[in-house]
């Protein structure tokens, strides 16, 4: 059986009193729920705060990035050892935005998950394709070096443990959300893939989420394809009704 996860990425929002409040919300609904895991991952000053007014709950708390050195003279970074004890035990790795804008690669994505792994975090690592690579029919060949570069060299119970998330470049933050059949086509894709390293048996244990303008109102559908098992939410996160009905649907 799968890890069902459903996770709420909340970008560059919400300040500390506003996520204590949002979680608050989140907690009445869903507090005690273990399947799906329910995530949330603030930005870094609030993940204490948080952690704190979840503490009673089963809610995990998640990283959205970090720094794949130990410590040292890296302005602005944070550690993992610092996420952990602030009460993580996910962090997100490789989001689009951090390729894009961050100029993160599929090498460094793979440092920072062979570190977090190492640390006792369970990484979620993003992969997805353009519109302009999916037109020009390069998709699945995106996905592949997305994959195995980020995933390099990762033993049999570390790929086990980590988390792909899937997260057409297209589908993020437009409201454009991928059709179930095409999420549920990649999936396949990337557990395949994953099969020809590592065998079907540890592919079909590895938890592969959809992101990209989930709603409450499109989750069903992609929650009823197989390889869907469960969803990185970016938007919808930051609103308790949403994101608790995102997670129910899964339920
Ligand atoms: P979105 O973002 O749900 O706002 O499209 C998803 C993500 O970036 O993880």
């Amino acid at each position: 059986m799968r890890r069902k996860i459903i996770a709420g990425n909340w970008k560059m929002n919400k300040t500390v009193v506003d996520g204590q409040a949002l979680v608050g919300e989140i907690k009445k609904e869903v507090g005690k729920v273990n399947d799906p895991v329910v995530l949330v991952c603030p930005p870094f000053t609030a993940l204490t705060e948080v952690a704190m007014a979840l503490k009673d709950s089963e809610i995990q708390i998640g990283g959205q990035h970090m720094h794949e050195a130990d410590s040292g003279a890296y302005t602005g970074e944070i550690s993992a050892e610092m996420l952990l004890t602030s009460g993580c035990t996910y962090v997100i790795l490789g989001h689009s935005e951090r390729r894009a804008l961050f100029s993160e690669t599929d090498k460094l994505v793979n440092a920072k998950a062979q570190k977090a792994l190492a640390a006792g975090l369970i990484p979620i690592v993003c992969v997805g394709e353009t519109l302009e690579q999916r037109e020009s029919g390069a998709m699945e060949k995106v996905i592949e070096e997305q994959i195995s570069g980020s995933l390099d060299s990762l033993s049999e119970s570390d790929m086990k443990k980590t988390v792909i998330a899937y997260e057409p470049v297209w589908a993020i933050g437009t409201g454009k959300v991928a059709t179930p059949e095409q999420a549920e086509e990649v999936h396949v894709y990337i557990r395949r893939l994953l099969a020809k390293t590592y065998g079907d048996e540890t592919a079909n244990e590895v938890t592969i989420l959809y992101g990209g303008s989930v709603k409450a109102s499109n989750a069903d559908g992609l929650f009823e394809k197989e390889n869907i098992d469960g969803a990185l939410i970016g938007g919808a996160s930051l609103k308790a009704d949403e994101f608790t009905a995102i997670v129910k649907a899964m339920m």
